[in-house]
């Protein structure tokens, strides 16, 4: 956990922080950096010590895009063939809740990744967009589908059109981002937060977020049918059990995360 070069992963608990590490390019997002960072997110996912992930970037930039030296040079046939992009599909199989701690430029790819998480702290400071457009391109890493969902076709058409960023501000009234606080809070409150999940039955934590995954691609009907099948296969864990019995007996339950 410890050699990667390009993120800082520091854990305190069950809760994990990785923190994206090219402070000289505003965290863009090459190769190197999102094969380490996505080796590193799975390696998180199957530590029982883990419950929970933050991932953050400093107080300048979470990540201000894909690394745009890497791809000047490339041709559509070498896009294509490295298929760089596939490797963010394996961010969006990560079981256990992931939260982002943003602030500075959160832009393209940068803006991309976070959307890759599940739920989003923004210091007042930061600035949300999806640029591509000034540099001849458009997104490329989910932009156009989940920035849609997140904010509407409105707001989305007019900053991937213009490439216009949001304010943290504007972005949590579209519904974009959980919570805005001071730039002093930003990375504690997503921790603080993510403790508090951590703390919960992970079992039932991995199959709600499942749950509410699914629901992006499938109809309203399957969707439902999903959803009862993990809350009845709730019933075969321990954490049920006790969960159920703790309130009736008016203590506090005791997780075992089986
Ligand atoms: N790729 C590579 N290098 C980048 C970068 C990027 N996306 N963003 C910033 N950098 C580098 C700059 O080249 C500069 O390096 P040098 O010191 O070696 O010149 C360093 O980071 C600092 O950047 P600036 O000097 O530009 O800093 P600034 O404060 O003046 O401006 C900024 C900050 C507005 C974020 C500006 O850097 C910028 O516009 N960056 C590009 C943003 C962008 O277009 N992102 C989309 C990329 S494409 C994409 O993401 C596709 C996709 O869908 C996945």
């Amino acid at each position: 956990m410890s050699d990667f070069k390009n993120l800082l992963v520091t854990r305190d608990g069950f809760v994990a922080t990785v923190q994206l590490n090219r402070p000289k390019v505003l965290n863009a997002l090459n190769i190197d950096l999102m094969t380490e960072l996505v080796d590193c997110l799975e390696a998180l996912d199957q530590d029982s010590g883990i419950r929970a992930i933050v991932l953050t970037g400093s107080e300048k930039a979470f990540a201000a895009g894909a690394d745009i030296k890497e791809m000047a040079d490339a041709t559509a046939v070498e896009m294509l063939t490295r298929d760089q992009f596939a490797r963010w599909d394996r961010i969006r199989k990560i079981k256990k809740p992931i939260i982002a701690a943003v602030s500075g430029f959160v832009l393209g790819g940068g803006c991309e990744l976070m959307m890759h998480c599940d739920i989003i702290i923004a210091s007042e400071t930061a600035r949300i967009g999806q640029p591509e457009i000034l540099i001849g391109v458009m997104p490329g890493a989910g932009g156009t589908q989940r920035l849609t969902r997140a904010v509407g076709k409105g707001l989305a058409m007019e900053m991937i059109l213009t490439g216009r960023q949001i304010t943290a501000e504007e972005a949590m009234k579209a519904g974009l981002v959980n919570k805005v606080v001071p730039i002093e809070f930003y990375l504690e409150e997503a921790q603080k937060l993510a403790r508090e999940i951590a703390e919960k039955p992970p079992v039932a934590v991995r199959l709600a977020k499942e749950a509410i995954l699914k629901s992006f691609d499938t109809t309203i009907e399957m969707g439902l049918e999903f959803e009862r099948k993990n809350f009845y296969l709730l019933f075969a864990t321990e954490d049920m059990r006790e969960g159920m019995s703790a309130f009736i007996e008016k203590r506090k339950a005791e997780w075992k995360g089986k």
